[in-house]
Protein backbone atom coordinates (compact mmCIF):
# COMPACT_ATOMS: atom_id res chain seq x y z
CA UNK A 1 0.00 0.00 0.00
CA UNK A 2 1.60 3.58 -1.13
CA UNK A 3 2.37 5.61 2.33
CA UNK A 4 1.98 9.06 2.74
CA UNK A 5 5.12 10.76 4.25
CA UNK A 6 6.72 12.92 2.14
CA UNK A 7 10.21 11.06 2.60
CA UNK A 8 11.65 11.22 -0.63
CA UNK A 9 10.93 14.86 -1.21
CA UNK A 10 7.58 16.42 -1.67
CA UNK A 11 4.27 14.52 -2.59
CA UNK A 12 2.87 14.59 -6.24
CA UNK A 13 -0.97 15.75 -5.69
CA UNK A 14 -3.69 16.75 -7.96
CA UNK A 15 -6.77 18.36 -6.48
CA UNK A 16 -9.71 17.63 -8.65
CA UNK A 17 -12.95 20.26 -8.07
CA UNK A 18 -10.02 22.87 -6.56
CA UNK A 19 -12.53 25.81 -6.30
CA UNK A 20 -15.17 23.72 -4.23
CA UNK A 21 -15.92 23.60 -1.05
CA UNK A 22 -13.57 20.44 -0.06
CA UNK A 23 -10.96 22.03 -2.98
CA UNK A 24 -10.82 25.29 -1.35
CA UNK A 25 -10.10 23.51 2.12
CA UNK A 26 -7.36 20.76 0.68
CA UNK A 27 -5.87 24.01 -0.56
CA UNK A 28 -5.74 25.65 2.60
CA UNK A 29 -3.55 22.88 4.62
CA UNK A 30 -1.39 22.18 1.35
CA UNK A 31 -0.56 25.99 1.80
CA UNK A 32 0.25 25.47 5.68
CA UNK A 33 3.22 23.40 4.47
CA UNK A 34 4.41 24.13 0.70
CA UNK A 35 7.76 22.25 1.04
CA UNK A 36 5.60 18.72 1.53
CA UNK A 37 3.33 18.82 -1.78
CA UNK A 38 4.15 19.81 -5.41
CA UNK A 39 0.88 19.59 -7.27
CA UNK A 40 0.75 18.35 -10.67
CA UNK A 41 -3.08 19.31 -11.81
CA UNK A 42 -6.10 21.96 -10.50
CA UNK A 43 -9.66 21.60 -12.15
CA UNK A 44 -12.57 23.18 -11.70
CA UNK A 45 -16.06 23.72 -14.05
CA UNK A 46 -16.46 27.26 -14.83
CA UNK A 47 -14.46 29.40 -11.71
CA UNK A 48 -11.59 30.41 -13.76
CA UNK A 49 -10.76 33.56 -11.59
CA UNK A 50 -10.55 31.48 -8.51
CA UNK A 51 -9.00 27.97 -10.43
CA UNK A 52 -6.66 30.65 -11.97
CA UNK A 53 -5.25 32.29 -8.80
CA UNK A 54 -5.24 28.86 -7.12
CA UNK A 55 -2.54 28.24 -10.10
CA UNK A 56 -0.62 30.97 -9.43
CA UNK A 57 -0.17 30.49 -5.65
CA UNK A 58 0.33 26.46 -5.75
CA UNK A 59 2.00 26.20 -9.65
CA UNK A 60 0.61 23.37 -10.61
CA UNK A 61 1.83 21.62 -13.93
CA UNK A 62 -1.40 21.65 -15.26
CA UNK A 63 -5.33 23.95 -14.60
CA UNK A 64 -8.41 22.95 -16.26
CA UNK A 65 -12.26 23.83 -16.52
CA UNK A 66 -14.65 21.43 -17.57
CA UNK A 67 -16.32 24.26 -19.43
CA UNK A 68 -14.89 23.80 -23.26
CA UNK A 69 -15.81 27.50 -23.91
CA UNK A 70 -13.64 29.07 -21.27
CA UNK A 71 -10.55 27.87 -22.23
CA UNK A 72 -9.62 30.85 -23.76
CA UNK A 73 -9.86 32.72 -20.43
CA UNK A 74 -8.25 30.57 -18.86
CA UNK A 75 -5.30 31.15 -20.71
CA UNK A 76 -5.29 34.41 -20.93
CA UNK A 77 -5.90 34.70 -17.04
CA UNK A 78 -2.96 32.34 -16.82
CA UNK A 79 -0.44 34.30 -19.41
CA UNK A 80 2.31 35.57 -17.94
CA UNK A 81 3.61 31.62 -16.60
CA UNK A 82 4.03 28.31 -17.38
CA UNK A 83 1.24 26.91 -16.32
CA UNK A 84 -0.28 24.27 -19.07
CA UNK A 85 -4.13 25.56 -19.34
CA UNK A 86 -6.67 22.91 -20.39
CA UNK A 87 -10.89 22.64 -20.67
CA UNK A 88 -13.38 20.23 -21.67
CA UNK A 89 -14.21 16.82 -19.81
CA UNK A 90 -11.90 15.05 -21.36
CA UNK A 91 -8.86 17.46 -20.59
CA UNK A 92 -10.61 16.99 -16.73
CA UNK A 93 -9.72 13.16 -17.23
CA UNK A 94 -6.45 13.34 -19.03
CA UNK A 95 -5.37 15.55 -16.51
CA UNK A 96 -6.56 13.30 -13.26
CA UNK A 97 -4.08 10.70 -15.44
CA UNK A 98 -0.88 12.18 -14.83
CA UNK A 99 0.89 10.49 -12.34
CA UNK A 100 0.39 11.64 -8.71
CA UNK A 101 0.75 9.56 -5.59
CA UNK A 102 -2.23 11.76 -3.87
CA UNK A 103 -5.52 13.08 -5.48
CA UNK A 104 -8.50 15.12 -3.71
CA UNK A 105 -11.34 13.71 -5.69
CA UNK A 106 -13.50 16.95 -4.87
CA UNK A 107 -16.13 17.35 -7.91
CA UNK A 108 -19.06 17.27 -7.20
CA UNK A 109 -21.86 14.89 -8.45
CA UNK A 110 -21.77 11.98 -11.26
CA UNK A 111 -19.50 14.40 -13.01
CA UNK A 112 -16.30 13.23 -10.83
CA UNK A 113 -17.01 9.68 -11.68
CA UNK A 114 -14.21 9.33 -14.32
CA UNK A 115 -11.69 11.80 -12.96
CA UNK A 116 -11.43 10.01 -10.34
CA UNK A 117 -11.48 6.75 -11.76
CA UNK A 118 -8.77 8.48 -13.68
CA UNK A 119 -6.96 8.12 -10.14
CA UNK A 120 -7.79 5.23 -8.70
CA UNK A 121 -6.48 3.68 -11.78
CA UNK A 122 -3.25 4.51 -11.44
CA UNK A 123 -2.73 3.39 -7.66
CA UNK A 124 -2.91 6.09 -6.36
CA UNK A 125 -4.11 6.88 -2.83
CA UNK A 126 -7.31 8.75 -3.66
CA UNK A 127 -9.18 10.74 -1.30
CA UNK A 128 -12.86 10.56 -1.99
CA UNK A 129 -14.91 13.22 -0.96
CA UNK A 130 -17.32 12.94 -4.29
CA UNK A 131 -19.62 10.62 -2.80
CA UNK A 132 -21.51 10.08 -5.70
CA UNK A 133 -19.18 8.25 -7.79
CA UNK A 134 -19.46 5.49 -5.07
CA UNK A 135 -23.77 5.67 -5.19
CA UNK A 136 -23.81 5.67 -8.91
CA UNK A 137 -20.54 2.68 -9.62
CA UNK A 138 -19.90 1.78 -6.47
CA UNK A 139 -19.17 -1.98 -7.77
CA UNK A 140 -17.13 -1.09 -10.66
CA UNK A 141 -15.01 1.78 -8.53
CA UNK A 142 -14.04 -0.93 -5.96
CA UNK A 143 -13.15 -3.15 -8.68
CA UNK A 144 -10.36 -1.13 -10.41
CA UNK A 145 -9.43 -0.24 -6.56
CA UNK A 146 -8.69 -3.81 -5.96
CA UNK A 147 -7.12 -4.48 -9.68
CA UNK A 148 -4.62 -1.43 -9.37
CA UNK A 149 -3.91 -1.36 -6.10
CA UNK A 150 -5.21 2.00 -4.82
CA UNK A 151 -5.94 3.02 -1.49
CA UNK A 152 -9.43 4.74 -0.94
CA UNK A 153 -9.54 7.13 2.12
CA UNK A 154 -12.90 8.56 2.81
CA UNK A 155 -12.84 12.67 3.47
CA UNK A 156 -16.58 12.66 4.06
CA UNK A 157 -16.83 13.68 8.19
CA UNK A 158 -19.07 10.58 8.77
CA UNK A 159 -17.03 7.61 6.65
CA UNK A 160 -13.51 9.53 8.06
CA UNK A 161 -14.72 8.98 11.41
CA UNK A 162 -15.86 5.11 10.83
CA UNK A 163 -12.56 4.35 9.34
CA UNK A 164 -10.95 5.98 12.59
CA UNK A 165 -12.55 3.52 14.70
CA UNK A 166 -13.57 0.65 12.00
CA UNK A 167 -11.62 -2.25 13.15
CA UNK A 168 -10.43 -4.22 10.05
CA UNK A 169 -8.54 -7.08 11.61
CA UNK A 170 -11.70 -8.07 13.41
CA UNK A 171 -14.42 -7.14 10.42
CA UNK A 172 -16.70 -10.14 12.03
CA UNK A 173 -16.87 -8.13 15.56
CA UNK A 174 -19.01 -5.57 14.05
CA UNK A 175 -22.26 -4.55 14.94
CA UNK A 176 -23.11 -1.93 12.92
CA UNK A 177 -22.25 1.67 11.62
CA UNK A 178 -24.32 4.38 13.21
CA UNK A 179 -23.90 7.38 10.85
CA UNK A 180 -25.01 10.61 12.74
CA UNK A 181 -26.95 13.41 10.46
CA UNK A 182 -27.20 16.78 11.70
CA UNK A 183 -30.95 16.81 10.54
CA UNK A 184 -30.21 19.81 8.42
CA UNK A 185 -31.75 23.47 8.41
CA UNK A 186 -35.67 21.99 8.26
CA UNK A 187 -34.69 19.32 11.05
CA UNK A 188 -37.80 20.56 12.70
CA UNK A 189 -39.97 21.99 10.41
CA UNK A 190 -42.99 20.74 9.36
CA UNK A 191 -44.28 18.82 5.94
CA UNK A 192 -46.39 22.29 5.12
CA UNK A 193 -43.37 24.34 6.17
CA UNK A 194 -41.32 22.59 3.93
CA UNK A 195 -42.93 22.45 0.79
CA UNK A 196 -42.72 26.97 0.56
CA UNK A 197 -38.79 26.80 1.79
CA UNK A 198 -36.51 28.54 -0.72
CA UNK A 199 -33.21 27.79 -1.94
CA UNK A 200 -31.12 30.21 0.56
CA UNK A 201 -33.29 28.97 3.48
CA UNK A 202 -32.32 24.97 2.17
CA UNK A 203 -28.52 26.08 1.35
CA UNK A 204 -28.82 27.71 5.14
CA UNK A 205 -26.69 24.57 6.92
CA UNK A 206 -26.48 24.76 10.71
CA UNK A 207 -23.18 23.43 11.02
CA UNK A 208 -21.72 22.93 8.06
CA UNK A 209 -20.13 25.36 5.51
CA UNK A 210 -20.72 23.49 1.95
CA UNK A 211 -21.25 23.50 -2.05
CA UNK A 212 -24.83 24.14 -2.41
CA UNK A 213 -25.64 20.99 -4.02
CA UNK A 214 -24.43 19.32 -0.77
CA UNK A 215 -25.98 21.25 1.55
CA UNK A 216 -29.83 21.05 -0.30
CA UNK A 217 -29.01 17.18 0.23
CA UNK A 218 -28.79 17.51 3.61
CA UNK A 219 -31.56 19.38 3.69
CA UNK A 220 -33.47 16.75 1.94
CA UNK A 221 -31.60 14.03 4.34
CA UNK A 222 -30.82 12.61 0.59
CA UNK A 223 -27.23 13.36 1.90
CA UNK A 224 -27.63 10.62 4.21
CA UNK A 225 -29.23 8.10 2.14
CA UNK A 226 -26.32 8.28 -0.31
CA UNK A 227 -23.96 8.38 2.70
CA UNK A 228 -25.51 5.01 3.49
CA UNK A 229 -25.00 3.33 0.18
CA UNK A 230 -21.32 5.39 0.35
CA UNK A 231 -20.67 3.35 3.64
CA UNK A 232 -21.66 -0.08 2.65
CA UNK A 233 -18.95 0.35 -0.61
CA UNK A 234 -16.62 1.66 1.98
CA UNK A 235 -16.95 -0.97 4.99
CA UNK A 236 -17.05 -4.72 4.87
CA UNK A 237 -20.79 -4.76 6.22
CA UNK A 238 -24.01 -6.20 5.12
CA UNK A 239 -26.66 -3.56 4.08
CA UNK A 240 -28.67 -3.75 6.79
CA UNK A 241 -25.40 -2.68 9.47
CA UNK A 242 -25.34 0.85 8.33
CA UNK A 243 -27.82 2.47 10.74
CA UNK A 244 -28.68 6.84 10.96
CA UNK A 245 -29.40 8.53 13.72
CA UNK A 246 -30.17 12.46 13.76
CA UNK A 247 -27.47 14.23 16.29
CA UNK A 248 -27.92 18.30 15.61
CA UNK A 249 -24.67 19.28 17.17
CA UNK A 250 -22.73 17.43 14.78
CA UNK A 251 -20.44 16.86 17.06
CA UNK A 252 -19.86 13.40 17.07
CA UNK A 253 -19.22 12.46 13.62
CA UNK A 254 -20.42 8.75 13.31
CA UNK A 255 -19.81 5.04 15.69
CA UNK A 256 -19.46 1.93 15.42
CA UNK A 257 -20.91 -0.75 16.95
CA UNK A 258 -19.05 -4.15 17.87
CA UNK A 259 -20.62 -7.44 19.23
CA UNK A 260 -19.77 -6.79 22.89
CA UNK A 261 -21.44 -3.95 23.14
CA UNK A 262 -19.17 -1.15 23.05
CA UNK A 263 -19.46 1.90 20.95
CA UNK A 264 -16.34 3.42 19.42
CA UNK A 265 -17.13 7.27 18.07
CA UNK A 266 -14.61 10.00 16.66
CA UNK A 267 -15.35 13.55 17.76
CA UNK A 268 -14.66 17.00 16.45
CA UNK A 269 -15.48 20.54 15.63
CA UNK A 270 -17.52 20.78 12.44
CA UNK A 271 -14.59 21.86 10.17
CA UNK A 272 -13.39 19.61 6.58
CA UNK A 273 -10.08 20.32 7.47
CA UNK A 274 -9.98 17.88 10.15
CA UNK A 275 -11.25 14.66 8.03
CA UNK A 276 -9.38 16.14 4.65
CA UNK A 277 -6.01 16.32 6.86
CA UNK A 278 -6.61 12.76 8.02
CA UNK A 279 -6.68 11.55 4.28
CA UNK A 280 -3.82 13.81 3.56
CA UNK A 281 -1.41 12.64 6.29
CA UNK A 282 -2.87 8.81 6.49
CA UNK A 283 -1.65 6.94 8.19
CA UNK A 284 -0.31 9.64 10.34
CA UNK A 285 -2.12 12.40 11.26
CA UNK A 286 -1.52 16.09 10.55
CA UNK A 287 -1.74 19.23 12.71
CA UNK A 288 -4.87 21.16 11.60
CA UNK A 289 -5.48 25.22 12.42
CA UNK A 290 -9.84 23.58 13.39
CA UNK A 291 -10.88 25.10 16.59
CA UNK A 292 -10.75 22.02 19.23
CA UNK A 293 -13.54 20.44 21.03
CA UNK A 294 -15.02 22.43 23.78
CA UNK A 295 -17.61 19.75 25.37
CA UNK A 296 -17.78 21.55 28.25
CA UNK A 297 -19.31 24.67 26.61
CA UNK A 298 -21.40 22.82 24.17
CA UNK A 299 -23.36 21.13 27.19
CA UNK A 300 -25.58 18.60 26.02
CA UNK A 301 -25.36 16.23 22.93
CA UNK A 302 -28.83 15.28 21.77
CA UNK A 303 -30.06 12.67 19.20
CA UNK A 304 -33.17 11.40 17.79
CA UNK A 305 -34.29 8.43 14.66
CA UNK A 306 -35.05 9.84 11.04
CA UNK A 307 -38.08 11.21 10.32
CA UNK A 308 -38.80 9.31 7.17
CA UNK A 309 -42.42 11.07 6.72
CA UNK A 310 -40.95 14.32 6.41
CA UNK A 311 -37.66 12.82 4.99
CA UNK A 312 -38.95 10.64 2.42
CA UNK A 313 -35.65 11.00 0.26
CA UNK A 314 -33.74 8.57 3.04
CA UNK A 315 -36.26 6.22 1.89
CA UNK A 316 -35.63 6.04 -1.15
CA UNK A 317 -31.71 5.93 -0.88
CA UNK A 318 -32.42 2.91 1.31
CA UNK A 319 -34.79 1.08 -0.93
CA UNK A 320 -32.45 2.00 -3.53
CA UNK A 321 -29.54 0.25 -2.25
CA UNK A 322 -31.69 -2.47 -1.19
CA UNK A 323 -32.66 -3.18 -4.67
CA UNK A 324 -29.07 -2.96 -5.87
CA UNK A 325 -28.07 -2.95 -10.05
CA UNK A 326 -29.01 0.68 -11.39
CA UNK A 327 -31.14 1.69 -9.10
CA UNK A 328 -28.93 3.60 -6.68
CA UNK A 329 -27.57 5.10 -10.50
CA UNK A 330 -30.81 5.97 -11.28
CA UNK A 331 -31.46 7.56 -7.75
CA UNK A 332 -28.06 10.02 -7.87
CA UNK A 333 -28.99 11.27 -11.56
CA UNK A 334 -32.23 12.62 -10.81
CA UNK A 335 -31.85 13.84 -7.28
CA UNK A 336 -29.16 16.44 -9.38
CA UNK A 337 -31.43 16.96 -11.34
CA UNK A 338 -33.83 18.08 -9.12
CA UNK A 339 -31.93 19.57 -7.17
CA UNK A 340 -30.63 21.86 -9.86
CA UNK A 341 -34.09 22.72 -10.42
CA UNK A 342 -34.77 23.06 -6.64
CA UNK A 343 -32.10 26.02 -6.96
CA UNK A 344 -33.17 27.30 -10.06
CA UNK A 345 -37.07 28.23 -8.46
CA UNK A 346 -38.62 25.31 -10.79
CA UNK A 347 -39.26 23.33 -8.36
CA UNK A 348 -40.06 23.50 -5.02
CA UNK A 349 -38.32 21.83 -2.04
CA UNK A 350 -41.01 18.87 -1.65
CA UNK A 351 -40.86 18.04 -5.47
CA UNK A 352 -37.07 16.89 -4.92
CA UNK A 353 -38.29 13.51 -3.55
CA UNK A 354 -40.95 13.26 -5.84
CA UNK A 355 -39.06 13.56 -8.42
CA UNK A 356 -36.35 10.83 -7.72
CA UNK A 357 -39.15 8.79 -6.64
CA UNK A 358 -41.09 8.76 -9.56
CA UNK A 359 -37.78 8.42 -11.94
CA UNK A 360 -37.11 5.75 -9.41
CA UNK A 361 -40.82 3.51 -10.68
CA UNK A 362 -40.62 4.22 -14.03
CA UNK A 363 -37.28 3.08 -14.90
CA UNK A 364 -36.39 -0.88 -14.89
CA UNK A 365 -33.70 -1.81 -12.45
CA UNK A 366 -30.56 -3.58 -14.46
CA UNK A 367 -27.67 -4.53 -13.41
CA UNK A 368 -24.37 -2.80 -14.07
CA UNK A 369 -20.96 -4.43 -15.13
CA UNK A 370 -19.44 -1.75 -17.10
CA UNK A 371 -18.70 2.02 -17.06
CA UNK A 372 -20.95 2.42 -20.45
CA UNK A 373 -23.91 0.90 -18.71
CA UNK A 374 -23.58 3.32 -15.77
CA UNK A 375 -23.60 6.70 -18.08
CA UNK A 376 -26.63 4.94 -20.20
CA UNK A 377 -28.81 4.79 -17.22
CA UNK A 378 -27.39 8.20 -16.05
CA UNK A 379 -28.36 10.22 -19.07
CA UNK A 380 -31.76 7.67 -19.18
CA UNK A 381 -32.67 9.14 -15.47
CA UNK A 382 -31.60 12.67 -15.93
CA UNK A 383 -33.80 12.58 -19.60
CA UNK A 384 -36.56 11.26 -17.29
CA UNK A 385 -36.55 13.56 -14.43
CA UNK A 386 -36.08 16.64 -16.52
CA UNK A 387 -39.13 15.61 -18.63
CA UNK A 388 -41.15 15.60 -15.23
CA UNK A 389 -40.30 19.08 -14.40
CA UNK A 390 -40.72 20.25 -17.98
CA UNK A 391 -43.98 18.95 -18.02
CA UNK A 392 -44.65 19.74 -14.17
CA UNK A 393 -46.30 16.28 -14.17
CA UNK A 394 -44.89 16.15 -10.22
CA UNK A 395 -47.37 14.37 -8.57
CA UNK A 396 -48.53 16.02 -5.34
N1 LIG B 1 -18.35 20.67 1.26
C1 LIG B 1 -18.27 19.78 2.21
O1 LIG B 1 -18.05 20.11 3.36
C2 LIG B 1 -18.42 18.31 1.89
C3 LIG B 1 -18.45 17.40 2.94
C4 LIG B 1 -18.52 16.04 2.64
C5 LIG B 1 -18.58 15.62 1.33
N2 LIG B 1 -18.58 16.54 0.32
C6 LIG B 1 -18.66 16.06 -1.05
O2 LIG B 1 -17.56 16.60 -1.78
C7 LIG B 1 -17.93 16.88 -3.12
C8 LIG B 1 -17.67 18.35 -3.39
O3 LIG B 1 -18.53 19.12 -2.55
P1 LIG B 1 -18.33 20.68 -2.38
O4 LIG B 1 -19.23 21.07 -1.27
O5 LIG B 1 -16.88 21.02 -2.29
O6 LIG B 1 -18.94 21.20 -3.75
P2 LIG B 1 -18.77 22.63 -4.41
O7 LIG B 1 -18.35 23.64 -3.40
O8 LIG B 1 -19.99 22.88 -5.21
O9 LIG B 1 -17.52 22.41 -5.40
C9 LIG B 1 -17.59 21.50 -6.45
C10 LIG B 1 -16.32 21.49 -7.25
O10 LIG B 1 -16.51 20.66 -8.41
C11 LIG B 1 -16.36 21.44 -9.60
N3 LIG B 1 -17.33 20.96 -10.57
C12 LIG B 1 -18.67 21.13 -10.55
N4 LIG B 1 -19.25 20.53 -11.61
C13 LIG B 1 -18.24 19.99 -12.34
C14 LIG B 1 -18.18 19.31 -13.58
N5 LIG B 1 -19.28 19.03 -14.29
N6 LIG B 1 -16.98 18.89 -14.03
C15 LIG B 1 -15.85 19.16 -13.34
N7 LIG B 1 -15.83 19.85 -12.18
C16 LIG B 1 -17.01 20.26 -11.68
C17 LIG B 1 -16.62 22.88 -9.16
O11 LIG B 1 -16.07 23.81 -10.06
P3 LIG B 1 -16.62 25.35 -10.12
O12 LIG B 1 -16.21 25.99 -8.83
O13 LIG B 1 -15.95 25.92 -11.30
O14 LIG B 1 -18.11 25.24 -10.26
C18 LIG B 1 -15.94 22.88 -7.80
O15 LIG B 1 -14.55 22.95 -7.96
C19 LIG B 1 -19.42 16.49 -3.24
O16 LIG B 1 -19.50 15.20 -3.75
C20 LIG B 1 -19.91 16.52 -1.80
O17 LIG B 1 -20.98 15.65 -1.58
C21 LIG B 1 -18.50 17.86 0.58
Amino acid sequence: MAMTAPANGPRRITILGSTGSIGCNTIDLVEREPDNYCVEALTANRNVILLAEQARRLRPRIAVVADPTLYHALREALSGTNIEAAAGEAAVVEAATRPIDWMMAGIVGAAGLRPTLAGVRQGAIVALANKETLVCAGELVLREVRARGATLLPVDSEHNAVFQVFDFEQRDRVARIILTASGGPFRTRSLAEMRSMTPEQAVAHPNWRMGAKISVDSATLMNKGLEVIEAFYLFPVRKDQVDVIVHPQSVIHSMVEYIDGSVLAQLGTPDMRTPIAYAMGWPKRIATPSARLDLASIGALTFEQPDLERFPALRLAREALDAGGSAPTVLNAANEVAVLAFLDRHIGFLDIAKIVGQTLERIPRIEIDALEMVADVDRQARAIARETIARGRVIN
